[in-house]
């Protein structure tokens, strides 16, 4: 029983030392009080346009240090460098419609073989957006050995999104996009980073903006179903104001980080009563 006592003892003493090591390598990696975390994320956002997945995404990117890939946003850059596939996905997305998802499926690989910023995981916003897009990214996924952590749904009310849709404004170089009422640049129609002019999206009006839900809701729900019943699916109410949608995440990765400690003192408890093993 002795021996049992000091070696439980032991192994206390070396696993406290090893979280404390860990903690001050964090620390020194991130800043005391920078809120970031070591861990890698794997997740997607899915919800209707005007849900919030583009107001949220960068303060995941920023709490995660990994990549934030919007294929609306990869599309907008094609369709401002005026190639062929931005001249062709312009019309498709200025009518709701969606992009074919041979060549959505192909950026977001591109994307997560090459930019360096998916070494530390990586949040999806605005794909998979129909059901084969979701299993083009499970067997990437598959292909790397990896598995998505979360699709989380941002739950609201199609009435809502008429007023955030067409009150958009948005720093095309940046992605960074601003609300005429709801969260408005310091200076009318200017970027408060660079000074640049803010511009509206010519999908955000209330024609085109029709179409999109109507796609969301025949195209993009049964993702949602997909994802239901694999044990990553979280819907949060995106009518709540940012601040409030924000603290709903955190919720889930705290979650998390809960489910992870109490698995460690289940086996730290087995180790101290092997008789509950
Ligand atoms: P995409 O750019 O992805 O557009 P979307 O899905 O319609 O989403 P939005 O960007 O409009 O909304 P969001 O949820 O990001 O809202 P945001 O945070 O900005 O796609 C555009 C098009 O590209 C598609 O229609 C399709 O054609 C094509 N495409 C893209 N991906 C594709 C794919 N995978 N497959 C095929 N085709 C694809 O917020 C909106 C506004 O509300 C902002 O002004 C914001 O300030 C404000 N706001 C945000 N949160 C709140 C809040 N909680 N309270 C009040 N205001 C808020």
């Amino acid at each position: 029983m002795g021996y049992l006592e000091d070696e439980v003892k032991r192994l206390h003493t070396v696993l406290g030392n090893v979280e404390g090591r860990l903690k001050a390598l964090e620390e020194r990696q991130f800043g005391k009080s920078s809120g970031k975390t070591a861990e890698e994320i794997r997740m997607i956002l899915i919800g209707p346009p005007g849900a919030g997945k583009g107001t949220q995404a960068p303060k995941i990117k920023e709490k995660f240090s990994c990549c934030h890939l919007a294929t609306g946003d990869m599309l907008r850059s094609q369709v401002a460098k005026k190639t062929p596939l931005g001249r062709e996905a312009k019309k498709i997305m200025d009518q709701g419609g969606l992009v074919s998802d041979d060549i959505v499926i192909g950026m977001i690989k591109e994307e997560l073989d090459h930019n360096p910023e998916c070494k530390g995981g990586f949040i999806l916003d605005g794909f998979p957006r129909t059901v084969p897009q979701a299993v083009g990214l499970d067997s990437m996924l598959q292909a790397r050995k990896q598995t998505l952590q979360h699709a989380v749904e941002l739950q609201i009310d199609d009435a809502l999104l008429v007023a955030r849709i067409t009150g958009r404004l948005v720093h095309p170089a940046s992605g960074r996009s601003y609300h005429a009422t709801f969260n408005p640049p310091q200076k009318p129609m200017t970027d408060d980073v660079t000074g640049e002019p803010l511009v509206q999206r010519s999908d955000d009006n209330a024609e085109a903006l029709k179409k999109r839900l109507a796609t969301y809701h025949q195209q993009t729900a049964p993702v949602v179903d997909y994802y239901r019943n694999t044990g990553i699916w979280k819907a949060i109410d995106a009518s709540q104001e940012p601040n409030q949608v924000w603290k709903s995440l955190l919720a889930i990765f705290d979650g998390d980080k809960a489910k992870a400690q109490s698995s460690g003192a289940g086996i730290l408890s087995r180790i101290a009563h092997p008789s509950r093993s």
